[in-house]
């Protein structure tokens, strides 16, 4: 994660606002609008709770087919090095999501929110279960297929994220004091707490798209 200042925020926040979503293809679409069926239009920290937990599992994915690669090609070590490099991009990218599902949790509970199980803790692993598998073979089939869903969930999430900070202007005033701050960072508020997750998403589109410009091995 990259910490910005306040400011920095608010600024970043104003410029995806003003930026269009990316033209997301079939499967994205499919997910998103199921997950509109399942838990609604509206923003709530429950349903950011279910994309945090889908969020990391491509990355997972990544991380398992490429360590597959490694016992593979481990008699060229510089080409497994760099795979490995791979990995330990993804293990970033994973942890950083980690934490927005940690603080999204630790937001629900202290907030008193109630889930239903089947829909807040079941559903959301069979979710992600899926996603997993259609991450892993898209990436199996051709990685860019891969990278490409994960840019177009990770634009999703970034637009997601700043939309709920505009729509939720009292969020402004709301003091943020979290278990995380030494893993995650402290922010003065909830709204920039907010901003910060979504300008995380907008770097893991950006490292995806990247991937597919600039492939590593
Ligand atoms: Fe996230
Ligand atoms: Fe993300």
């Amino acid at each position: 994660m990259i910490k910005s200042s306040m400011k920095d925020l608010e600024k970043e926040q104003k410029q995806v606002l003003a930026t269009p979503r990316m033209n997301y293809g079939f499967l994205s679409k499919s997910l998103f609008v199921f997950m509109d069926l399942i838990y609604g239009r509206k923003k709530t920290l429950s349903k950011f709770k279910v994309l945090e937990i889908i969020a990391r599992v491509p990355y997972q994915a990544w991380e398992s087919v490429a360590y597959v690669a490694i016992t593979h090609t481990h008699s060229v070590p510089n080409f497994a090095q760099r795979i490995f490099d791979f990995v330990k991009e993804s293990r970033l990218q994973q942890d950083n999501e980690q934490w927005h599902l940690l603080i999204l949790e630790e937001l629900i509970h202290k907030k008193n929110i109630r889930e239903n199980f089947l829909k807040y803790r079941l559903l959301p692993q069979i979710i992600a279960l899926s996603y997993y598998h259609i991450s892993w073979i898209l990436y199996v089939i051709k990685p860019s297929l891969s990278y490409q869903m994960n840019a177009e969930f990770e634009d999703h999430a970034e637009h997601e994220y700043m939309e709920f900070v505009n729509e939720h202007p009292e969020l402004d005033k709301e003091s943020y004091a979290g278990d995380f701050t030494k893993e995650y960072g402290s922010f003065d508020t909830l709204s920039d707490l907010f901003r910060q997750i979504g300008l995380d998403e907008q770097h893991h589109k950006e490292e995806s798209l990247d991937r597919i410009k600039h492939p590593r091995f």
